[in-house]
């Protein structure tokens, strides 16, 4: 366990937090699904936002504004109908872009919800088991994947969730290797050292499960990400270009050796 007292966020400056990494519970599902919601779509900074936010100075959208200009003005000078022809076509354009645009993503985040993040103990192998003590039933990992919750608590407050990670050893065929998944912090909490604490156990689970690599992708709106993962020493593997309707999307690789990990 890790105390954090010193807090940048000003709502936080100056209280006392302990923060600890724990296994994925049943009672996590829907607040993993929220993080995941907010990082990925609802924030400001999220690759969904970036993604809205970059259609407007992309290519395609230049070329309908071009078009909605220049139907003004031969409206004005040449012919009326030309111009509003050409004022509207720029317009659909436009229009249609960022429609497009809006579905795919949202689409593919809708997937991402049906996927892994709909059955979370499932997908990554969390067993459950009863306390040898309490009888309580805990979730586990029970095999080379694994699922972890980073939570916070304070004086004489239930714990709360405030980051996760997942490691999918079913994404590639090599025994030995497996993907980082779904890292997430909420945003009062991050620049704290939160993500370090979740790799440190992805790492420990990695070594005692004879995983000797992990790597994982993330999307060219995630700079924060690939600075963080650079950080803690992670290796840049080249990038796969997934662009979509005129919007340049990059995947980023990067992979760590196991063993290399020391932080
Ligand atoms: C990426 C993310 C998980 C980082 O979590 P975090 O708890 O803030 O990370 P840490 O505090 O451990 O970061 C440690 C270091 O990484 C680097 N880093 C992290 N976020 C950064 C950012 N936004 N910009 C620049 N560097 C950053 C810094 O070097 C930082 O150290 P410093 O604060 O002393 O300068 C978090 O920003 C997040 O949830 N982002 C949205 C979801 C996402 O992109 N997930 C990754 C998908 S693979």
């Amino acid at each position: 366990m890790i105390t954090l007292d010193t807090m940048r966020e000003p709502s936080l400056e100056g209280k006392k937090y302990d923060i600890r990494v724990r296994p994925f519970q049943a009672s996590d599902l829907s607040t993993v699904r929220e993080m995941f919601l907010a990082s990925m779509v609802n924030q400001s900074d999220s690759p969904f936002a970036k993604a809205m936010k970059g259609q407007l100075t992309a290519p395609l959208s230049w070329a309908s504004y071009a078009a909605f200009v220049v139907g003004l003005i031969v409206r004005r000078w040449c012919s009326k109908r030309i111009g509003v022809s050409l004022s509207l076509l720029g317009s659909i354009i436009f229009a249609v872009h960022r429609t497009v645009l809006y579905i795919g993503l949202r689409r593919r985040v809708e997937r991402n919800l049906k996927a892994d993040l709909a059955d979370i103990a499932g997908h990554y192998g969390m067993k459950e088991v009863a306390d040898r003590n309490t009888g309580a039933v805990r979730y586990t990992p029970s095999g080379k994947s694994g699922f972890w919750i980073a939570e916070v608590g304070s004086e004489g407050k239930e714990p709360e969730a405030i980051g996760c990670v997942g490691l999918d050893a079913n994404t590639n065929a090599d025994p030995t290797s497996a993907e980082l998944r779904r890292m997430s912090v909420v945003s009062s909490y991050r620049r704290k050292g939160v993500a370090l604490l979740l790799v440190r156990a992805l790492m420990e689970h990695s070594r005692e499960n004879g995983i000797k690599t992990v790597f994982f992708s993330t999307s060219s709106f995630q700079e924060g990400a690939m600075k963080m993962y650079q950080r803690y020493g992670w290796k840049y593997q080249g990038k796969e270009d997934v662009s979509f309707w005129s919007q340049k999307i990059y995947w980023h690789n990067f992979s760590i050796q196991v063993d290399d990990f020391s932080l």
